[in-house]
């Protein structure tokens, strides 16, 4: 029996990937991973647990028994909603320190894939064409400016109530995006046999049909 097919999309933070990856796995009715709140949940348990976001060894062993649950939108720790917390920016930072251990990435692989069910699965992140799913049905690279990328996070966290600065998190992201494609583990790249979304002028919604549009014309 072949493996239940999977759609790669990888790209940088506040590209939309999240928004546009629900959108293709409700649209095909196939399972979802956000493979970046791992990395997120990681960085909480040990903060929780006080690990130094620099202690590998610990941190994978963390990662490889972490007792996390994705039950709908919500996130659990333990019996704790983390839905929120693991996406403030505290927490965003510790986890992008996190993912460039390669133990840590090492421990999350076997997680990641255990997530491909029938009848299929649209993974989201950075090393998910490159890496968890090289043999990906389809592999799409999904990006968009720094200047639209600061622009829906500012809108995102206004509408939550939280204080920010365009600025602010134009640098921010500019940081992430060179720390997350230096890194020598799983760089942040689009890799050969990804098509490239660029969705600077287009809606999610727009962006998401154009990747069913790809998955159904390639498994036609
Ligand atoms: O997609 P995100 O912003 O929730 O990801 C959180 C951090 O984890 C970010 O610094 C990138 C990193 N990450 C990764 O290295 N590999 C993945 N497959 C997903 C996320």
């Amino acid at each position: 029996m072949s493996a239940a097919p999977v759609i790669a999309i990888d790209g940088p933070s506040a590209a939309g990937k999240g928004t546009v990856a629900e959108e293709v796995a409700r649209t095909l009715g196939f399972h979802y991973l956000d493979s970046g709140a791992l990395y997120r949940l990681v960085a909480l348990a040990a903060a929780r647990e006080g690990i130094d976001a620099g202690d590998e060894a610990k941190l994978a062993a963390i990662a490889a028994r972490l007792p996390a649950r994705f039950e709908g939108e919500d996130i659990y720790l333990e019996a704790e909603r983390v839905t929120d917390a693991i996406r403030s920016e505290e927490n965003s930072f510790a986890a992008s320190r996190v993912a460039a251990l390669p133990a840590v990435r090492r421990a999350l692989l076997d997680r990641q894939r255990s997530f491909r069910n029938p009848p299929g699965l649209v993974a989201e992140g950075r090393d998910m064409a490159s890496i968890v799913f090289p043999d990906a049905a389809l592999k799409v690279f999904l990006t968009a400016s720094p200047e639209a990328r600061a622009e829906r996070r500012y809108k995102q966290l206004k509408e939550k109530g939280i204080a920010a600065t365009l600025a602010a998190l134009l640098q921010d992201l500019r940081e992430r995006d060179a720390r997350d494609a230096a890194r020598s583990v799983a760089p942040l790249k689009q890799s050969p046999g990804a098509r490239l979304l660029d969705t600077t002028a287009m809606s999610a919604a727009q962006a998401a049909n154009l990747v069913v549009d790809w998955y159904r014309g390639a498994n036609r």
